[in-house]
């Protein structure tokens, strides 16, 4: 697993730390120290399909992040995984061996005019939220965008969606549209919002 020497916030990548901390004995004293493992970014794998699809299972069912409304089942996530071939990178966040994060780059649209042009996902298992890992895979797919040679790369996010729109703005992402109602999940009409990063 690659650490990217990139920055999330304040901190590089590299200085990213999982959550829970591991109490390690440190040399001859007795003491213990707090040590925590670093959160790695690297290139999803077959194996990481299962953990992929329950963290975003656990959205599907309860939050409007996704407009999907049934949990997608593993043979759907293996179709759309093969789909993503090197110009569409999908990556994972590890933390001590567990995958609690995932990120990707999808075709925007089917035309050949589009094929620079990708859409972004982001997500990040629900107990790890807020401690730096969304950053982390944003920072990473922006670079591999850029070395890919995409041009831009466009979010489509529910208008309620703080953290997201958050995200994306901390990235300097600029809001494009706003589509009224075109949603309807949880018994409600729901705005969508696209926003935009030229590379
Ligand atoms: C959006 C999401 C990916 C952010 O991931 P994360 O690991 O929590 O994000 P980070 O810890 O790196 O925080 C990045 C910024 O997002 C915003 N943010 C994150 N969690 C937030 C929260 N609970 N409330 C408000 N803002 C929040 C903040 O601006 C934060 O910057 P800060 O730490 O300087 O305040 C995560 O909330 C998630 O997986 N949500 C469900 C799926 C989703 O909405 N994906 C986006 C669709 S592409």
């Amino acid at each position: 697993m690659s650490e990217l020497p990139i920055r999330a916030g304040k901190a590089s990548i590299a200085d990213l730390r999982c959550d829970r901390m591991k109490k390690k004995k440190t040399g001859s004293k007795r003491s213990t120290k707090m040590v925590s493992p670093p959160v790695g970014i690297r290139p999803a794998a077959q194996a990481d399909l299962t953990a992929i699809n329950q963290i975003y299972n656990y959205f599907v069912t309860r939050s409007t992040c996704t407009y999907q409304e049934k949990s997608e089942p593993m043979t759907g996530r293996q179709q759309w995984f093969a789909h993503h071939g090197h110009q569409h990178p999908v990556v994972v966040a590890e933390c001590n061996g567990k995958v609690v994060g995932w990120g990707s780059l999808s075709a925007y649209h089917p035309r050949a005019a589009y094929r620079r042009t990708v859409e972004n996902s982001i997500y990040v298992h629900h107990n790890h939220h807020h401690r730096g890992i969304g950053t982390a895979l944003m920072k990473d797919l922006i670079a591999r965008a850029r070395a890919i040679g995409h041009h831009a790369i466009i979010a489509v996010i529910d208008s309620e969606q703080e953290p997201s729109v958050a995200l994306h703005d901390r990235f300097r992402f600029r809001k494009v549209g706003h589509f009224r109602q075109i949603g309807f999940k949880f018994g409600r009409w729901l705005d969508v919002i696209y926003m935009e990063l030229l590379l």
